[in-house]
């Protein structure tokens, strides 16, 4: 399902890099090596190489693995980066990380009952004791989805990814306030200079998440919530916050919860 967005990937992610900086704060703050779980073409995990860390990037996707590699090669990266393709609900790396992470909205992609819960039991199991869990959300503030509605938007008109060719991206969206999901149908129309067309599309769902409810999913999943963040800046979560972001902790085996709160305060 993913595959068909390979090809547009690193256009629809054009100049968005907000959220390096806070991804590389926190790699130096726990250390390497890392697990980014659906890692895609590598926006988030080339540069946390480049820094000097140690990756692994696992992605559902076998299209968006192979852009990711022909990157990791390019930059001469092969050494730090390990790609593995699978599906992040049947995750089992037989080893932990002192950080797991999910960029940008990749968490909502577990968008059917049970997925959540199973994907962090998944990532707690590679988290080793002491390591920290973050995950990077849209805050589900009114609006915050733009258009849901069902009206057809123009989203980019962008050279590339064919040289000579431009992609225009329209999309639209349908929000489910009761199953908490956006259903998105993109449209990318490859146009050549002399006008010839190529239509993709791509569907998919994004669930969205409350900060309640994922305070209880951390809880669930035995992880202690250490914060919930409203920025890249780790911003304190309000009602005008534009991201939600829980960092949680796999607790250290035998120490007590009082000394849980200590270590986390
Ligand atoms: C929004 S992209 C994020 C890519 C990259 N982390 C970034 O920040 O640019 C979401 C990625 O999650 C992957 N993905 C979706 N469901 C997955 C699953 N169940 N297991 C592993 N990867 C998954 C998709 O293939 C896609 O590459």
């Amino acid at each position: 399902m993913f595959d068909v967005f390979a090809r547009f990937y690193d256009l629809d992610t054009e100049g968005l890099n907000a959220d390096l900086t806070f991804w590389l704060q926190l790699a130096r703050r726990t250390g390497g090596p890392v697990l980014e779980v659906g890692c895609g073409t590598g926006r988030v995990l080339i540069p946390l190489a480049e820094a000097g860390f140690s990756v692994v990037g696992i992605d559902v996707s076998p299209a968006m693995l192979a852009v990711a590699r022909e990157k990791v090669k390019a930059r001469g990266l092969d050494e730090r980066v390990d790609l593995v393709e699978c599906n992040a609900l049947d995750l089992n790396l037989g080893r932990t990380f002192p950080l797991v992470f999910m960029a940008l909205n990749s968490f909502g992609h577990f968008a059917e009952p049970g997925e959540p819960e199973r994907a962090l039991e998944r990532m707690r199991a590679h988290l080793e004791p002491g390591g920290l869990l973050a995950l990077d959300l849209t805050n589900p503030t009114p609006g915050a989805f733009g258009e849901t509605t069902g009206l057809l938007i123009h989203e980019y008109t962008r050279p590339g990814p064919c040289p000579g060719w431009q992609t225009v991206k329209l999309r639209s969206q349908w929000q489910s306030f009761v199953a908490q999901r956006i259903e998105v149908s993109c449209i990318y129309d490859e146009v050549s200079a002399s006008g010839e067309i190529r239509r993709t599309l791509a569907p998919f769902a994004l669930r969205y998440f409350y900060p309640q409810e994922l305070r209880l999913l951390f809880e669930r999943a035995g992880l202690v919530l250490e914060g919930m963040y409203g920025s890249y800046d780790l911003d304190p979560l309000d009602d005008d916050s534009d991201r939600l972001i829980p960092i949680g902790r796999n607790p250290v085996r035998g120490a007590s919860s009082r000394d849980r709160r200590q270590r986390h305060a």
